[in-house]
């Protein structure tokens, strides 16, 4: 499909722009959002072929901001198709509805939502810090039966959809929605419960980490930890993460370990979104 979609755009337009839009052009249910160029004819030109070519797909964006601010949102502007920014989007056998532009949502964590939800125990206790619409907890939540999440999110709209999606999927009585501040909420009332710390918010994970292993059980547990890297073609972006982390987490006086660390993403020009999980033995001094 793509690659036809990139042919008849080759026949449309000039190479340069219709390469740059390519590689940032995500469907979130039946809505396509690209990164337009600045020649808003192009952008349309795009979005009318993207309609032809992907059937399915009755609403084309242009990203008119970077994902931004505290709710990590995104202004989206009308391209092609009907304006609603309210769709809902399949995954894992999973339904979540979302408005994307009042909340984050990201096709590409896709892999990153399965990886985790694999090495879920049975009647493991799980905090997801940074849930957005619930695409980890609910995943993880359908996934292992027995387990139950405690799913924090600081923006309204995303818990209102965060609470929908748990209905729609059947797991509302084990994917606790909270609505606030991951480290409040873990201070007040989630200290030394979880055998499992989610930390999909790149922006604030190092600040966040001594919350994560505050939620953790005594004995410890998991923290999957992500954050964004710069790194030159000399240098791996997941060893500079690893070593930010271990400064951190030796300032805690925790035992730990590491599991498995990998690129989730290419973000940009010699930056990347990395991902670790992390193994706490003990919380003990
Ligand atoms: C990158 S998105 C999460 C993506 C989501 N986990 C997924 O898989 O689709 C980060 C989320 O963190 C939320 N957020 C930002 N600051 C927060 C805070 N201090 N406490 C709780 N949630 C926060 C934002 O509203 C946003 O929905």
């Amino acid at each position: 499909m793509r690659v036809r979609l990139k042919e008849k755009l080759a026949a449309r337009l000039p190479p340069d722009p219709q390469t740059h839009i390519y590689s940032s052009f995500d469907i979130i249910g039946d809505i396509a959002i690209i990164k337009a160029p600045n020649d808003s004819n192009v952008a349309k030109a795009i979005a009318k072929q993207i309609m032809e070519t992907h059937k399915k797909i009755q609403t084309v964006y242009a990203q008119t901001s970077p994902v931004e601010g505290n709710h990590r949102t995104r202004k989206l502007t009308l391209l092609a198709g009907q304006n609603t920014t309210h769709t809902k989007h399949k995954e894992a056998g999973c339904i979540f509805c979302v408005d994307v532009e009042k909340c984050y949502f990201s096709p590409r964590l896709s892999y990153e939502h399965q990886r985790v939800a694999q090495q879920i125990l049975a009647q493991e206790i799980v905090v997801n810090m940074f849930a957005g619409v619930g695409c980890f907890s609910v995943i993880i939540a359908k996934t292992s039966p027995q387990t139950k999440v405690y799913s924090i999110d600081i923006n309204p709209v995303a818990y209102q959809f965060m609470i929908k999606n748990t209905h729609i999927n059947g797991v509302e009585s084990r994917v606790y929605s909270l609505l606030g501040d991951a480290k409040e909420l873990i201070e007040t009332q989630f200290e030394n419960i979880a055998d499992r710390v989610l930390m999909p918010l790149p922006e604030k994970a190092l600040q966040y980490l001594p919350a994560a292993v505050l939620a953790l059980k005594k004995t410890g547990g998991w923290i999957h930890y992500y954050d964004f890297e710069h790194a030159t073609n000399k240098e791996n972006p997941v060893e500079k993460t690893r070593l930010k982390v271990i400064d951190k987490l030796d300032q805690l006086g925790i035992r730990y370990s590491f599991g498995c660390g990998r690129i989730v993403r290419h973000t940009g020009p010699n930056w990347y979104q990395t991902v670790l999980d992390i193994q706490v033995t003990s919380k003990d001094q």
